[in-house]
């Protein structure tokens, strides 16, 4: 049997086997839902917001090895960037930062770079009257005004 995972980078297959930033956000500030019909993967991705920075990301990933660690490497790009900035990052940043991928496989990363705008796009969408803070600070400051 050929070795197929010759084709992947350590980096890739770093993220593929220990993903990081797995799971579900409670409350996140922004939700990004893409798949691809072709092959049928689907990818969410969950933000936090503190001001105008995205401090914290998540995702949850039903796909191939490469959606699974470009995914994981979105996370981990995305956090500490203003809302701006994360906009930048496309799906050859992502693969770059992997070290690379297959050409067939950079379709995977696309998946990621439309996740990521999804979920900034809703974020967007949530805070029209502009940045606010964290539903954090928001419900500590509401609790301080009412006492
Ligand atoms: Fe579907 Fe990789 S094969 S995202």
């Amino acid at each position: 049997m050929p070795d197929n995972f010759s084709m992947y980078s350590d980096r890739v297959m770093e993220h593929f086997k220990n993903p990081k930033n797995v799971g579900d956000m409670e409350n996140p500030d922004g939700v990004g839902h893409v798949g691809n019909p072709t092959c049928g993967d689907v990818m969410e991705l969950y933000i936090r917001v503190d001001g105008n920075v995205i401090s914290d990301a998540k995702f949850k990933t039903f796909g191939c090895g490469a959606a699974i660690a470009t995914s994981s490497m979105v996370t981990e790009l995305v956090k500490g960037k203003t809302i701006e900035e994360a906009l930048k990052i496309s799906n050859r940043a992502v693969a770059e930062a992997l070290g690379g991928l297959p050409p067939i496989k950079m379709h995977c990363s696309v998946l990621a770079e439309e996740a990521l705008k999804s979920a900034i796009d809703d974020y967007t969408k949530r805070n029209k009257d502009g940045p606010r803070q964290s539903r954090r600070k928001a419900r500590s400051s509401t609790k301080h005004k009412s006492q």
